[in-house]
């Protein structure tokens, strides 16, 4: 039931909290993750991985383009991430000591499968599902898997099994990290902040207000456009696939850098423009890139780190997130995205858990 809550999202939503603690639960050490969550042969195979292949949709999709930033970064292993639907109708080249990754929240997802099962005949160290629903085709057809402990999800939009699939990887990466030989200090600081990110996206789902107020400026407009750079532009994506799937908003995202190598064009003052601005090494590039839509007139809307010399002014509007471990923003500044579509899309009345013309689990191809 959705209790308290007008919708299953919002429910769904406000849930990431125990969710992401409870996909946490047992699987970390004092210093650094426990690779046996991976099954009891993961270590002696992690050993050989020397690239990953990741494959899913949507969402899912999304979750796996974060995963390529975490992996390559800090298990130094080269990632490749694919829509299911492209990968397996390709001569994919896969090279020795491939490790095949699917990501999904139902496991019944028709090309997520088939991707699955066109793997298993082909020359692959092994295969990993992430999924969060036991027991599912995907479980059950992959030699390794890990579970997200999202609980059931009722909202078509994918909200907490994403943050939850982010927390899965997040874990995937320092499993493969720690085989790998990841700098023991960086395992201990990034499982310590995955200790306190329950108690963070807590925090964060408490700007609300403040998330909601900002949502009165979209129910009329046609268009948004979203930006991020590095491991947030899938936020960006997926904060636009929110939108556009609960409000019917057209929107699209873009990393920040490919601005003025065309949507430039696109921006006016009826094109809102929301940026996801972490303090990390990418913000001064970010911040020259809002000026360019600041200059075009466009209405800029910032989640920014509450570190980061950003000032609301005429026309740039910033909401302030707690300061949060590098490896953990993009899980954090998901959060507002989700919410801000939800008001979005109550706002202009829509179905907000059931949108029009989708199915919550894609089982036809
Ligand atoms: O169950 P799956 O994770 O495999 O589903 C994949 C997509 O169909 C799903 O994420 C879809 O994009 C959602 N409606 C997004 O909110």
């Amino acid at each position: 039931s959705k209790g308290e809550y007008r919708h299953f999202m919002l429910k769904e939503i406000h849930e990431q909290t125990a969710v992401i603690g409870a996909t946490l639960e047992g699987r970390l050490g004092e210093r650094s993750a426990l690779v046996e969550s991976f099954g009891p042969e993961a270590e002696a195979l992690f050993g050989q991985v020397r690239q990953i292949h990741i494959v899913a949709c949507g969402t899912s999709y999304h979750a796996g383009m974060v995963a390529r930033y975490w992996l390559e970064r800090y298990a130094g292993v080269p990632v490749q991430v694919e829509v299911a639907s492209e990968y397996r109708y390709r001569r994919v080249v896969v090279p020795e000591g491939t490790l095949f990754v699917t990501l999904s929240q139902s496991g019944e997802t028709a090309d997520t499968l088939a991707a699955l099962r066109f793997a298993k005949a082909g020359d692959y160290l092994a295969s990993l599902a992430i999924c969060n629903v036991p027991g599912s085709s995907l479980v059950r057809e992959s030699d390794l898997s890990l579970m997200t402990h999202a609980g059931p999800e009722i909202g078509v939009a994918s909200t907490k099994a994403f943050t939850t699939q982010l927390t899965a990887l997040l874990l995937l990466t320092l499993a493969l990290g720690r085989v790998k030989g990841l700098d023991e200090a960086v395992q201990a600081e990034v499982v310590a902040a995955l200790r306190g990110l329950p108690r963070l996206v807590e925090r964060v789902l408490a700007l609300d207000p403040a998330i909601e107020a900002l949502s009165m400026a979209f129910a009329e407009k046609q268009h948004a456009l979203f930006l991020g750079r590095g491991a947030h532009f899938p936020i960006a994506l997926e904060g636009a696939l929110k939108l556009k799937e609960i409000s019917y908003i057209h929107a699209e995202a873009y990393p920040a850098g490919e601005l003025k190598h065309g949507p430039l064009a696109l921006v006016d003052s009826e094109m809102p423009v929301i940026s996801v601005a972490p303090n990390d090494e990418l913000l001064d590039k970010l911040k020259s890139n809002l000026q360019e839509v600041r200059a075009r007139g466009g209405e800029l809307f910032v989640f920014a780190d509450e570190g980061v010399g950003l000032e609301a002014s005429e026309g740039i509007r910033v909401l302030r997130l707690p300061r949060v471990h590098e490896a953990l923003a993009p899980i954090v500044y998901t959060l507002p995205l989700q919410l801000l579509s939800y008001h979005v899309a109550v706002l202009k009345g829509t179905d907000v858990d059931q949108p029009r013309n989708l199915a919550k689990s894609v089982t036809v191809e």
